[in-house]
C-alpha cells in the first residue's frame, strides 16, 4: 500500500486513505449508521407501527367496522344471501384489494400523509395528483359525519339493552324505540360527540401507542364476542334455515344492481379510495410483504363478515323475522330477534359492544387521515391536530346527527344531510378516488417502481403476483370502478 509523504497533494492523500480497506470500511459504517439514525429520527418524528403484526392488526382494524356488522348483513339479506357473498368476494379481489395494495404501497414508499404522498410520488410538479389526497381528506370528513352517528346509536344501544329498554319481541316496539332515539336532537348529539371524544383520546396518544396498541386489544375481543354470539344463534332450534340462506347460492337473485352493490361494498369494506390506506401504509415497516399481508387482511375481514352473518341470520330465521329488512336490520330487527331467545338480553348487550368495538378501529383510521395531514403539512402538534379535526368533524357531523330531528326539513338534492354525506362519499368520492389511484399506479407511476415496491426492492419473489397485479390495476379495476361510479350517479340505464 502506498505511503503518505509530505510531498503528496491533499487529493493524493485522500485517494491513498480511501484505498486503505480499514479506513474505507470505517467510513462506510459511519455513513450507514448516520443514514440509519436519520431514518430512525424521521420514523420517531412521524410515528410508525412498531411491528409487522401491529401494522397488520391496525389495518385490519380499519377494514373491520360497521361495514361488517351493519352493511354486509343487510345487503346480503336484501340481495339473496349466498350468491351475493360470492359476487362480493370476487369484487373484493378485483377492485377493493388492488386499490388497497396500491395505497399501502404508495404510502410506504413516500412515508407521508395522503396529500404529501401524492405530491412526493407525482412524476412532475405540474400534474395535480395531490387532488386524490385532498378528496380523500374530504371523504374522511363526510364518512365520519354519518359513521360517528351510527356508532353513537350503537353506543346508546349498549346502555338501552343493559337497562332493558329495547327488550321487546315486537318490531313495532323496537322501531318506536329507534325513532325516539334518532328524533331526539340532544340524545343524537350526545352519543355522537361521546364517540368522537373517545376516538380523539385514542388518537392523541400517537400511531404506535394509540392506534396500534388499541387495535391489538380490540380485534381479539371482537373475535371472542362474535364467536359467543354465533354459538348462541347457531344453537337455536330452526337455525338451519339461516345457514341455508347464507351458504346456498341462488343466482337467479343476482341482478345488475346486486353486482354493483357488491362492488361498492367491496370498496367501502377495505377502506379503499380515500387516503386511509395511504396514511396507514406510511406507518408500515419496510420489510412487510404487501401483497401477502393485504390478502390476509382481506380474508380475515371477509371471515368477520361471515361470522356477523352467522350471528344474525340463523336467529332472524329461527324466530321468523324479515331477513331483507334493510339498514334498520341492526337497530329494529336485531333487538326483537335477541329479545325472543333465552339469555337474549345478555347476548344483545354483547352484540352491541362488539359492534362498537368494530366501529372504533374503523373510525380511528378515518380520523387519522386529516390528523396526519395537519400534523405534517402545517406542523401542528399531534394533540392539536387531533382536537382540531375532532371539533371540525363534530360540527359537520352534527348536521347528520340532527337530520332526523331539528334539521329534518333541511334537504339538498332531495336528501337530508345524513344521506347526502353517505351518498357523496360512497357513490362519488370513494370510487373516483379509487379510480384515480389505479390510473396513477397503472399508467403514470411506472411498472418498475410498482415491481420494486411489491417485491421490497427485489428481496421477495412475488413475480407472478406482480405480473397479475399489473394487469388488474391497468385494465380490470379502472373499468369496474368507472361502472360503479356511473351507476352511483344514476348515469347507467340499469
Ligand atoms: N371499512 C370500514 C367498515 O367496513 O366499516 C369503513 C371505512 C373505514 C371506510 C375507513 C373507509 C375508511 F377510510
Amino acid at each position: 500500500m502506498p505511503r503518505i509523504s509530505r510531498d503528496n497533494s491533499p487529493t493524493e492523500i485522500r485517494e491513498i486513505l480511501f484505498k486503505n480497506p480499514i479506513i474505507e470500511r470505517n467510513i462506510k459504517v459511519q455513513m450507514e449508521s448516520s443514514m440509519e439514525t436519520n431514518k430512525l429520527k424521521t420514523a420517531a418524528l412521524r410515528g410508525s407501527f412498531a411491528t409487522g403484526l401491529g401494522a397488520l392488526v391496525a389495518t385490519l382494524g380499519s377494514a373491520v367496522g360497521l361495514g361488517n356488522i351493519w352493511k354486509f348483513p343487510y345487503l346480503t339479506g336484501a340481495n339473496g344471501g349466498a350468491a351475493f357473498i360470492i359476487i362480493y368476494t370476487l369484487s373484493t379481489l378485483l377492485v377493493g384489494l388492488p386499490v388497497m395494495i396500491a395505497e399501502i404501497m404508495m404510502g410506504r414508499k413516500a412515508r407521508a400523509n395522503a396529500i404529501g404522498t401524492m405530491q412526493k410520488l407525482s412524476p412532475s410538479k405540474k400534474q395535480p395528483w395531490w387532488i386524490i389526497g385532498a378528496m380523500g381528506a374530504l371523504a374522511a370528513f363526510m364518512i365520519m359525519a354519518f359513521y360517528s352517528e351510527v356508532a353513537g346509536w350503537v353506543l346508546a344501544y349498549i346502555f338501552k339493552s343493559l337497562s332493558g329498554q329495547i327488550l321487546s319481541t315486537s318490531p313495532e316496539v323496537t322501531s318506536q324505540a329507534f325513532v325516539n332515539l334518532v328524533s331526539d336532537p340532544w340524545q343524537s348529539l350526545f352519543w355522537q360527540w361521546l364517540v368522537l371524544a373517545v376516538v380523539c383520546l385514542i388518537l392523541v396518544q400517537g400511531v404506535s401507542k394509540g392506534i396500534e396498541a388499541t387495535t391489538k386489544r380490540l380485534i381479539p375481543l371482537l373475535f371472542i364476542l362474535l364467536v359467543i354470539v354465533d354459538i348462541r344463534s347457531l344453537t337455536l332450534p330452526g337455525a338451519g334455515e339461516g345457514l341455508r340462506f347464507l351458504f346456498t347460492p341462488d343466482f337467479s337473485k343476482i341482478t345488475a344492481v346486486a353486482v354493483l352493490t357488491a362492488l361498492g361494498l367491496a370498496f367501502f369494506k377495505l377502506s379503499a379510495g380515500m387516503g386511509t390506506m395511504v396514511t396507514y401504509g406510511s406507518y408500515w415497516p419496510d420489510d412487510q410483504n404487501i401483497p401477502l399481508n393485504t390478502v390476509r387482511i382481506m380474508f380475515s375481514d371477509l371471515f368477520v363478515s361471515i361470522l356477523a352473518g352467522l350471528a344474525i341470520f340463523p336467529a332472524v330465521f329461527a324466530f321468523g323475522f324479515e331477513a331483507a329488512a334493510g339498514p334498520s336490520l341492526l337497530f329494529i330487527t336485531i333487538p326483537a330477534v335477541f329479545a325472543s331467545m333465552p339469555f337474549g338480553n345478555i347476548v344483545m348487550v354483547l352484540f352491541f359492544i362488539l359492534a362498537a368495538v368494530a366501529a372504533t378501529g374503523a373510525m380511528i383510521s378515518l380520523v387519522e387521515v386529516p390528523i396526519a395531514f395537519l400534523n405534517e403539512q402545517f406542523k401542528l402538534s399531534r394533540a392539536k391536530s387531533a382536537v382540531l379535526t375532532t371539533i371540525l368533524i363534530a360540527l359537520v357531523g352534527s348536521t347528520a346527527a340532527l337530520s332526523n330531528s331539528s334539521l329534518a326539513d333541511f334537504q339538498l338534492f332531495g336528501m337530508n344531510m345524513f344521506d347526502l354525506y353517505d351518498f357523496v362519499s360512497s357513490n362519488i368520492l370513494l370510487p373516483l378516488g379509487g379510480l384515480l389511484v389505479v390510473i396513477f399506479v397503472g399508467w403514470f407511476w411506472g411498472d418498475r417502481k410498482v415491481k420494486a415496491a411489491l417485491s421490497n426492492e427485489g428481496t421477495l419473489k412475488n413475480q407472478a403476483i406482480i405480473a397479475a397485479y399489473t394487469v388488474i390495476v391497468k385494465f380490470i379495476s379502472p373499468v369496474l370502478l368507472l361502472v360503479v361510479m356511473l351507476r352511483g350517479l344514476n348515469l347507467l340505464p340499469f
